[in-house]
């Protein structure tokens, strides 16, 4: 399988919110934690190890939240690389967490802002570079939600916002209280539920930041026509699904997630990939083929 120890960056860059300008291959922090993104990872110096690797390998965007551990993903991440450089960091908040793999959506204007407080805190940073809304939350009032995070965007704790897991309605009754500059929303190549969501974006200059990226499901299947292009590129089924996401759309910002350097330098390999207009097609099409 190709690795690489230096982005070679063809992957380009994006500015979020059009002044902030990351690498558009960036880095998912939750699984540098426990099982379950509960407590701590089962091989810390390992973990500590990854993040140190990121700005070796041009990485310079992170995806974290106040709940990853909870708490730990930020812990590890200030740890490893404080006082960050040129790393932007993306966190969230919005999920209550009480226990290993449990998630509670928690919208609570009071406990959004005990949250980006805390983050802050533990990131060791004046203001979060782009904080996103982990949940929108049904038992709350949404505009007292939206509200609630345009009066921190004010008051200076938040550089720019982004939301996850939304429709288009969602990001349009957001965008009445503040600038939308990042959608998170779960999207790989066999799973496209969020089309409509990422042309919209495209269309607005908003980053789009799929989250599970690496997915290539049965694709990759021995003797199928992906796993011939895949082999062509001296490269493995999640290698090719992250070159197709880059290639997918100019907003698409991919995090994938790993606990080892040795995957991380595989994903950053990934990314390095051009496929072809005519590769890009064709996976397109197998990967349709599946709905
Ligand atoms: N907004 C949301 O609701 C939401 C939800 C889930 C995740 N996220 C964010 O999205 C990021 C990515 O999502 P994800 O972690 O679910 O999916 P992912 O990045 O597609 O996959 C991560 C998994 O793949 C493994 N992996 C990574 N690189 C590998 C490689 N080269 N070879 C073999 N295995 C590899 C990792 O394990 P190892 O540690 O063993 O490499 C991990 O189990 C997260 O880190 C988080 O920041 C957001």
């Amino acid at each position: 399988m190709a690795t690489t120890t230096i982005v070679r960056n063809h992957s380009g860059v994006f500015k979020i919110g059009g002044d902030m300008s990351v690498n558009r291959l960036g880095f998912g922090a939750m699984r540098i934690t426990g099982s379950g993104v509960w407590g701590e990872p089962e091989d810390k110096e390992e973990s500590l190890r990854t993040l140190r690797k990121l700005p070796e390998l041009g990485i310079d965007f992170i995806d974290t939240a106040d709940s990853y551990g909870p708490e730990v993903s930020e812990r590890l991440i200030r740890e490893a690389l404080y006082p960050y450089k040129d790393i932007k960091i993306a966190t969230k908040a919005g999920l209550a967490r009480t226990g290993p793999n449990v998630w509670i959506p928690l919208g609570r204007p009071e406990y959004l802002r005990q949250q980006v407080i805390l983050s802050i805190r533990r990131l060791g940073v004046e203001r979060l570079d782009l904080w996103q809304l982990h949940r929108i939350d049904s038992k709350v009032p949404q505009n007292e939600q939206f509200d609630a995070i345009k009066a921190m965007q004010s008051e200076g704790l938040i550089r720019h916002v982004g939301l996850s897991e939304v429709g288009i309605k969602e990001i349009e009754a957001a965008q009445k209280f503040f600038k939308v500059a990042t959608v998170q929303n779960r999207y790989n190549l066999v799973d496209r539920a969020s089309e409509d969501v990422l042309d919209f974006c495209e269309k607005n200059n908003i980053g789009f930041i799929p989250w599970y990226p690496l997915a290539a499901g049965d694709l990759a299947k021995p003797g199928s026509r992906f796993e011939a292009i895949a082999k062509s590129h001296d490269a493995g089924p999640s290698q090719i699904a992250l070159a197709w996401l880059l290639k997918r759309s100019p907003v698409m910002l991919p995090i994938p997630g790993t606990s080892k350097v040795k995957h991380l330098e595989e994903n950053v390999a990934g990314a390095n990939i051009e496929l072809s207009d005519k590769e890009f097609a064709e996976i397109s099409e197998l990967s349709k083929q599946r709905h």
